[in-house]
C-alpha cells in the first residue's frame, strides 16, 4: 500500500509485511540509512560554506583521490549502521576490506550485510553538481552469530533483499526497492522528513537519451562505437539527446524518469570499465529491473554475474528495456 505524501517512516512500517523476511530488522536498517542520508545531505548542502570541499589527501583502494566528502559520507554511513547494531557487516567503496561488526559478540544475531558507495560522483562536489549515495543489502550466508566472511559479500546481485540510492540534487531524494517495485521519497529540508513523492517508479520502455563519457570513445569496443553512432543517426526518433552528468546516480535517476540509457563500457584503457559491481552496478541493476528497465554488461544480466572480488569492476549498460536490448544487439555483433 502506498499513498502520496506518506512519510518514509510510515511507508516502511506499513509495507513491512511484504518483506520476504519479516523480523523488522530490514525496516530498522532502511531507517538507519534514511538517518545517515539526512546527516550527509546536511553536510553536502553546506559545501562551500564549511571546509568540506576538495581533496582529503589520500588515495582509496580504487586508486582514486578521495574527496573530503567521500571520507565524511563513508564515516557517517558506517557509524550510523554500527552504532545501531543493525547489521553484521559492511563493505564500502572507500574501505580496503569489509568490516565485521561485533564479530566477538555471540549475541549479535544480525542477519544483513550492507554494501555502499557512500558518495557517488564525488568529482562533481566542487562544482555544485548533484552527487549521490548507493546502497545494497544482502542476507548473510554464513551462520548468524559468527564473524561475517567474504562470501557474505560476494553474492550475486539477484540475491539482494534491498537496494537504493539517495540523490542530493535540486531536492534530495531517497529511492529504494525491497523487491516490490521502486518508490521515491523527497526530503522536506525544513522539517527533515522524507515524503513519498514518486510512487511505483518505472522506466519508459523506450527513451531518447543516451549517457556516456564520449571522451573515451576512441578506446571503446567496436560494438559500443557502433551503438553510439546508431544513437546519433538521423532516422525515426533519432538522433537521441546526449546527457552525461558524471554522477551515476543522477544520470540513472534522470533516465528512469525520462527514458534513456547509461553506458560505461570497457575500453582499451580499462578492461572491465570503471564501475564497481558490488557498490554501483548491482544495486542500480536491481532498481532498474524492479522499475521495468534492464541492466547488462553487454552480454550478461548484471544480477547474474558471480562476483569474485570485493572491488570488482564490470562494464555497465542500464536503462530503458528496448534501448538496452538494442545496445546488446550491437555488442553481440562485434565483440
Ligand atoms: P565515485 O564518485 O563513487 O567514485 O563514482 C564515480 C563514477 C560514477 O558516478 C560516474 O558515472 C562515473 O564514475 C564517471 O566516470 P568518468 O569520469 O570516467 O566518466
Ligand atoms: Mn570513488
Ligand atoms: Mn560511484
Ligand atoms: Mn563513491
Amino acid at each position: 500500500m502506498s499513498r502520496k505524501n506518506q512519510t518514509l517512516g510510515e511507508f516502511i512500517i506499513e509495507n513491512q509485511s511484504s518483506f520476504k523476511y519479516t523480523s523488522g530488522e530490514l525496516s530498522r536498517l532502511i531507517n538507519s540509512i534514511r538517518l545517515a542520508a539526512k546527516v550527509v545531505n546536511h553536510e553536502v548542502n553546506k559545501a562551500g560554506l564549511v571546509d568540506i570541499l576538495g581533496a582529503f589527501g589520500d588515495t582509496n583502494i580504487q586508486g582514486e583521490e578521495q574527496q573530503k566528502l567521500d571520507v565524511y559520507a563513508n564515516e557517517k554511513f558506517i557509524q550510523t549502521l554500527t552504532n545501531r547494531n543493525i547489521v553484521c557487516g559492511i563493505a564500502s567503496e572507500e574501505e580496503d576490506d569489509f568490516i565485521s561488526i561485533n564479530s566477538q559478540d555471540e549475541n549479535n544475531n544480525n542477519k544483513y550485510v550492507v554494501l555502499i558507495d557512500p558518495l557517488d560522483g564525488s568529482s562533481n562536489i566542487d562544482v555544485n553538481v548533484s552527487v549521490g549515495t548507493i546502497f545494497s543489502v544482502y542476507r548473510r550466508v554464513t551462520p548468524v552469530g559468527t564473524p561475517v566472511q567474504l562470501e557474505d559479500f560476494l553474492q550475486k546481485g539477484s540475491q539482494q533483499v534491498a537496494a537504493g540510492y539517495v540523490v542530493y540534487g535540486t531536492s534530495t531524494m531517497l529511492v529504494y526497492t525491497t523487491g516490490h517495485g521502486v518508490n521515491g521519497f523527497t526530503l522536506n529540508p525544513a522539517i527533515g522528513t522524507f515524503y513519498l513523492s514518486h510512487p511505483n517508479m518505472t522506466f519508459p520502455e523506450d527513451g531518447k537519451i543516451y549517457s556516456v563519457n564520449e571522451g573515451n570513445y576512441i578506446h571503446f569496443p567496436q560494438g559500443m562505437k557502433d551503438y553510439i553512432k546508431y544513437c546519433q543517426m538521423e532516422e525515426g526518433d533519432r538522433p537521441y539527446t546526449s546527457r552525461y552528468i558524471g554522477s551515476l546516480v543522477s544520470d540513472f535517476h534522470r533516465n528512469m524518469i525520462k527514458g534513456g540509457i547509461y553506458l560505461y563500457p570497457k575500453s582499451s584503457k580499462t578492461s572491465n570499465g570503471k564501475l564497481r559491481l558490488l557498490y554501483e552496478c548491482n544495486p542500480m541493476a536491481l532498481i532498474a529491473e524492479q522499475a521495468h528497465g534492464k541492466a547488462s554488461d553487454g552480454f550478461t544480466r548484471i544480477l547474474d554475474i558471480e562476483p569474485t572480488e570485493l572491488h570488482q569492476r564490470v562494464p555497465f549498460i542500464c536503462g530503458s528495456k528496448n534501448m538496452v536490448e538494442k545496445a546488446e544487439e550491437f555488442m553481440r555483433l562485434k565483440k
